[in-house]
């Protein structure tokens, strides 16, 4: 995710910028800049692709940009390469306003029309810049940067988190929030605006949290917020007491909660902008319906928990498209001599984008003629750069090995990219579209009604974390969804597990339960509920314990058997998994941590794996 920094004060800002942004390393970014006003130079800006560093190396360490008043950006990228040119700040075209941006301009390109329109240049492919150009157009009508900034944020819509400067304010920066973080820093010797604590800590722990719409003018002395018509509101001063560790988590004990409980805003972050008018539109993707009538075979390629959602997606995409969709580990892909021709779509999941086994799969296919779409989480990624379309989830940079928003936003991408497909083949009827198209949108609120109750699964990790083998057991989308939650538990506490085909039971592995085995029932998927409990009776008769995972409508009929239920809200079928899962990663992480292991980096694990 990006990263913000401004300050203003009685100090050089250069220094304290480059400090505040390396505070924010963490967060992972691709390029990163600062600007800082002088007297006598107006906007210094520079920035740069790669590493912090680079552009530290660039101003000698801040030496060379003279001024107290500056902002500062790391840039994870969404819209745009990661280059030179599309990292921030970003300079309106008279040179006179800079900005940092953190999250997505949804309306970006209806906008960036009306400004070219009104002869405006542009120099990046970024969504940010066309707020900075935006910005001086109403700053030349209205003359005020206030009132530029209200009307401003009144067009736009989307997330941001900005910070501007001006060269004709030599003593205020301006600040504004709509559903990505920007706190308020309260510092001795000047103020500042910051993504979060963990760039200011080391120079206050007074601070306040910006609501969504409100704008804030910062000077050296003083910091006045604004409501979204410029009405003046109460600043609420919070105390800090966070050490800078925990800060970096944002005050989780790990990046893995962190980003469990980030899931429904990654999810939001994906979905919204690719909904307009109850429709999914897929960016640039250019897949015609001629191309897509055509189509003879649609592989799925990945690998891990990629590949699992490639697994989710196959029975929701066959049911949809009514094709054959074949999923395959893109390790064994690539071996297999695979029936891949031009008429072949081939789809490519990954949250790195720099998978080597995914990778050589996808060039595997598109030697034998394959279009290969990508869902990527890393911008500018290799897979992405090498695949005929990308698709990003917008979940924002992934720390924790162990993956679960990417996970997420991949799994909702892929129901969204099914959707799209099948309304081109003419297999999903309006009535149903719809229904799809609503359960997505509500997805976020669900979600968070899941990670608003971790305590009843941490409950129950607390109870079975000892155990030394652990089954999961489900039907179809549950069977699937069950494959995800096996592999967090053995990648983080490594507890062996093993995620079955509950009507497989009865052919070999029920003869590994013994009283006492603890089995996870799956039992969201609504259609084939009662197949799955007579899957439970089956090892309850055996002398399983059983947690069963089931929506509200089952709760009472699987507490009859199941001993702990996890009831997780009713979606459509075809979504459920995006809420099922949550809980499974929640009790992955709790017997982890029962279990004393290392969560945010099990042993043996990388974050990407860029080696055969
Ligand atoms: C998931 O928790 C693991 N870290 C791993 O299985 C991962 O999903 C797999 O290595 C694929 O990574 P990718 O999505 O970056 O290609």
């Amino acid at each position: 995710m990006c990263g913000i920094i401004g300050f203003v004060g009685r100090e050089q800002a250069a220094p304290i910028l480059l400090d505040g942004l390396a505070r924010m390393e963490y967060r992972g970014y691709d390029s990163a800049g600062i600007a800082v006003r002088s007297d006598t130079l107006g906007l210094q800006v520079r920035k740069t692709k790669g590493r912090l560093q680079a552009l530290s190396d660039m101003v000698h360490g801040g030496v060379d940009l003279e001024g107290a008043l500056g902002i500062g950006h790391t840039r994870w990228a969404t819209h745009g390469e990661p280059n030179d040119v599309n990292a921030h700040p970003h300079v309106s075209e008279n040179g006179s306003i800079a900005l940092v941006h953190n999250g997505i301009i949804e309306n970006y390109m209806e906008l960036k029309e009306q400004l070219l329109r009104h002869g405006v240049t542009f120099a990046s492919d970024t969504d940010s810049e066309v707020v900075a150009q935006l910005l001086e157009y109403h700053y030349k009508e209205c003359g005020s940067m206030l009132e530029a900034v209200g009307r401003c944020l009144r067009r736009i819509e989307g997330s941001y988190a900005l910070g501007i400067i001006c060269s004709d304010y030599p003593n205020a920066l301006i600040a504004a929030r709509k559903d990505s973080p920007l706190i308020l820093g309260f510092g001795e010797n000047g103020n500042f605006i910051a993504s979060d604590v963990t760039a200011v800590i080391r120079h206050t722990r007074d601070v306040a949290y910006m609501n969504d719409g409100e704008i804030a003018v910062v000077t050296a002395d003083s910091i006045d917020v604004f409501d979204s018509e410029l009405s003046p509101l109460e600043v609420e001063h919070h105390q800090v007491d966070w050490d800078v560790s925990a800060a970096e988590k944002g005050g989780y004990p790990h990046f893995m909660f962190k980003e469990i409980m980030e899931q429904p805003e990654a999810v939001r972050k994906t979905v919204s902008p690719r909904i307009r008018d109850g429709r999914v539109v897929l960016d640039d993707v250019r897949l015609t319906a001629d191309y897509v009538r055509d189509i003879s075979r649609i592989f799925i390629i990945a690998c891990g928990s990629s590949y699992h959602v490639g697994m989710v997606s196959k029975y929701n995409w066959e049911r949809l498209l009514r094709r054959p969709v074949q999923v395959d580990l893109a390790s064994e892909f690539r071996y297999s001599d695979p029936l891949v021709d031009r008429r072949t779509l081939v789809i490519v999941i990954s949250q790195s984008g720099e998978t080597l086994d995914t990778m050589a799969a996808m060039r595997e296919a598109k030697r034998r003629g394959a279009r290969t779409l990508a869902v990527v989480n890393v911008v500018g990624s290799s897979i992405a750069r090498e695949a005929d379309d990308v698709l990003y989830t917008w979940a924002g940079p992934e720390i924790a090995v162990a993956t679960t928003k990417a996970y997420s936003t991949q799994l909702v991408l892929m129901d969204l990219i099914g959707l799209y497909l099948a309304d081109l083949l003419g297999t999903v009827s309006a009535e149903e579209y719809a229904a799809i198209v609503a359960g997505v949108q509500a997805l976020p609120e669900q979600m968070q009604q899941v990670t608003d109750r971790v305590e009843d699964v941490q409950y129950f990790a607390s109870r079975y974390f000892n155990h030394d083998s652990i089954f999961f057991i489900g039907r179809n989308l549950d069977y699937a969804m069950g494959l995800e939650g096996s592999l967090k538990l053995k990648e983080i506490s490594y507890i062996h597990s093993e995620a079955y085909a509950s009507g497989e039971l009865k052919h070999g592995t029920i003869s590994l339960i013994e009283p006492g085995t603890l089995v996870v029932a799956l039992g969201t998927h609504a259609a084939l509920f009662d197949k799955a409990m007579s899957n439970v009776v089956e090892v309850k008769a055996r002398g399983a314990e059983v947690l069963a995972v089931t929506t509200g409508r089952f709760r009472e009929k699987m507490s009859k058997t199941a001993d702990a239920v996890v009831v997780v809200p009713e979606a459509h079928p075809i979504l459920q998994p995006s809420l099922g899962v949550v809980p499974l990663q929640l009790f992955a992480y709790y017997v982890a941590l029962h279990r004393g292991c290392d969560i945010d980096k099990p042993r043996n694990l990388a974050k990407s794996v860029t080696v055969e």
